[in-house]
């Protein structure tokens, strides 16, 4: 990575916007859109061991292990597109994941730029995940707040979408007590380093998008 990359890290539980803003916001920035869950599901369509490993946690909505997902990502920040930063969505997860990105960042001289936590109220994220669809690429729908143009096709290379197998209710909620435990106490962390900046993320998509990368500017 270049001296000054941007490195953002979205925040937030299951179903909060991290997606769809993370799309919209690497865009704007040029630079990749990094989701640890899409990995996950890239390696699993492609059947990799690591793949298959993977959504054996996914599937019952646990986080799979950290010492996988660190190697993964790490080995994806090497990639030379991240040269000028990155947008990470759904990592870091856990304490020890956030020690170690900021170990390999601080390893680079770099540091984090802004870590976005957005927050939904918990019957809105069921709503918003029973209606979800999915793009191969990564691109978020949802059938009545932000549908296809095409029913249900991406709008960018006309491939079809899908549903997660992870987004039925009682998985769901599986997901959401997990982010309680492992994922919530990362908020103070941040905080505590003066990296966290609060989104609410009830509203217009674009309009909250505007919010989060004006804060950056
Ligand atoms: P991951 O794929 O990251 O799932 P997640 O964290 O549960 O988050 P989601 O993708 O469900 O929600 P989102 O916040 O991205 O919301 P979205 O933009 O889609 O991870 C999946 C699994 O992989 C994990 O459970 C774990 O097993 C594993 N994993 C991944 N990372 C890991 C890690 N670091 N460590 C360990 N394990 C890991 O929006 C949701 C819906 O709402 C969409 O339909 C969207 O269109 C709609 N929507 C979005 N914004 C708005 C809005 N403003 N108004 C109305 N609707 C909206
Ligand atoms: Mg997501």
């Amino acid at each position: 990575m270049k001296e000054q990359a941007t490195i953002v890290v979205m925040l937030g539980a299951p179903g909060t916007g991290k997606g769809t803003q993370a799309v919209l916001l690497a865009e704007r920035l040029g630079i990749p859109h990094i989701s640890t869950g899409d990995l996950f599901r890239e390696h699993l369509a492609a059947e990799t061991p690591l793949g298959i490993e993977a959504a054996t946690y996914m599937n019952k909505g646990e986080l799979v292990p950290d010492e996988i997902t660190i190697t993964m990502l790490n080995a994806r920040l090497e990639e030379d597109d991240c040269e000028n930063g990155v947008v990470l969505d759904g990592y870091p997860r856990t304490l020890v994941q956030a020690l170690a990105l900021e170990s390999y960042l601080d390893s680079i001289d770099e540091e984090l730029t802004m870590v976005a936590n957005l927050a939904v109220p918990e019957a809105l994220i069921v709503k918003r995940l029973s209606g979800r669809w999915m793009s191969k690429s990564g691109n978020v729908y949802h059938a009545e707040y932000n549908p296809p143009k095409r029913k249900w096709f991406d709008d960018e290379d006309g491939s079809p979408l899908y549903q997660r197998e992870d987004d039925k209710a009682e998985t769901v909620l599986n997901r959401l007590k997990i982010y309680e435990a492992q994922t919530l106490p990362l908020i103070d962390h941040f905080r505590e380093e003066g990296k966290l900046v609060e989104f609410n993320g009830v509203g217009e998509i674009n309009d909250i998008n505007d919010e989060i990368f004006e804060a950056l500017q």
